[in-house]
């Protein structure tokens, strides 16, 4: 470290949830009532949604993940259908097409926005592809025009991966319902948060039926409340389903969550215009660029590319980084090159070059609502630092 540079006190993690009196007041107020599990505060936070995002139907769940999984067996994908995705997502995206039965494939992202590369979509298509999952990435939407044009002139369903993308919007319209499904994750880092959770949106009450149906336990009729006063304790098994429900403790976060999901974002913004700013000097950091079409960014992650240029790999970079109190994340090592996928399907390697260059240089800075302006500025000066030892 140089002299001119005074380290902080405290570690500065990548992300924080912000969890006010409001949440804890709304769990306590769930675990006295006796109604901790799926219940009415978990029918109210889908309606909440529903309404914020302005889809007909939000079914809550466990995880994204979850929603993933039975969205997938749910659009009928079976053992030998091609999904088109992206390499440059989290790994769930990927394992459910492949714990399913089907085969992803991929095709390459725009190194600037790391969003999927929709003019390569049309040429990997055959005689085996279900479908189409855009994953809209770090909060910012991908480009779902031209993606959706192409599935309706191959029959194809698109199910969106929304896990970043509460509150983004694509030409004015919330992201999560372009296609047959969209998916959003609650998990402590997103934009807003139960602790663990996610929801599937849609239009088709068919396929809502279904959907609920996997996500417990395969009965048809909603059952949550068959133990309570006018329940019926008899339920019958359609379908071998999963337990995949979201409970009211969550829910209880969640709606208060949601509520304020837009302030939240709000900051997220301005913090990402301050990152603008602060980093706008230093050659050697590739910041992450918007997307030239009409959108909403929240900016769920700001994701910058450490350039050759720096002399210095980005794992050490980043152990630098922490060594000044400065947490990060990689979102996300490209999932072709993760072991099993890099094993089973070694033809991917060297065929996705943006997304693997991306993978081999990114890392995510910290970014959550209750930073101050000052911890973005200190977070430049930590990387001023550690480039200025990088240049001797
Ligand atoms: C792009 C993407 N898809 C899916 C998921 C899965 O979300 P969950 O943790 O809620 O299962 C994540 C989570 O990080 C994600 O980043």
């Amino acid at each position: 470290m140089t002299e001119s540079f005074v380290k902080r006190d405290s570690f500065l993690p990548f992300s924080k949830p912000t969890i006010r009196q409001i949440e804890i007041d709304e769990v306590v107020d769930s675990l006295r009532s006796g109604w901790i599990t799926t219940g009415p505060k978990a029918d109210r936070f889908e309606k909440d949604f529903a309404s914020y995002t302005g889809f007909p139907i939000a079914l809550a769940l466990s995880s994204a993940t979850a929603g993933l999984h039975i969205g997938l067996l749910a659009l009928g994908l079976r053992p030998g259908g091609e999904v088109i995705t992206t390499s440059m997502t989290w790994a769930s995206t990927v394992n459910m097409i492949e714990a399913v039965g089907g085969t992803p494939v991929f095709v390459d992202i725009h190194p600037e926005t790391c969003q999927i590369d929709e003019r390569q979509i049309e040429a990997a298509i055959t005689p085996k592809t279900a479908g189409i999952m855009p994953v809209h990435y770090a909060g910012a939407p991908s480009d779902m025009d031209p993606i959706l044009e192409v599935a309706r002139k191959h029959g194809l369903w698109v199910f969106e991966d929304a896990a970043h993308g509460v509150g983004t919007l694509y030409k004015g319209r919330h992201v999560g319902g372009f296609g047959r499904l969209g998916v959003f994750s609650f998990h402590p880092i997103k934009n807003m948060t139960t602790a663990e959770g996610g929801i599937l949106t849609l239009r088709d009450e068919e396929l809502a039926r279904k959907l609920r149906a996997l996500r417990f336990h395969g009965l048809e009729k909603s059952a949550w409340n068959r133990y309570a006063e006018g329940g019926s304790p008899q339920v019958e098994v359609m379908m071998p389903g999963f337990k995949y429900n979201f409970m009211d403790i969550q829910a209880a976060i969640g709606i208060h969550q949601l509520a304020s999901v837009g302030d939240f974002n709000a900051k997220r913004r301005y913090l990402a215009s301050l990152y603008d700013k602060a980093l706008s000097d230093i050659p050697e950091i590739m910041k992450p660029e918007a997307p030239k079409y009409d959108h909403f960014h929240t900016w769920h992650l700001y994701v910058v590319k450490l350039l050759d240029s720096a002399r210095m790999s980005r794992d050490t970079f980043i152990a630098e980084l922490r060594a000044r109190n400065v947490g990060t994340g990689i979102h996300f090592r490209a999932v072709h090159t993760q072991p099993y996928y890099a094993q089973k399907y070694p033809q991917w390697i060297g065929k996705l070059p943006r997304s693997e260059w991306v993978s081999e240089r990114l890392f995510s800075l910290p970014l959550f609502p209750m930073m101050t302006e000052e911890d973005v500025l200190y977070v430049a000066m930590a990387i001023k630092d550690v480039l200025s030892h990088a240049r001797g």
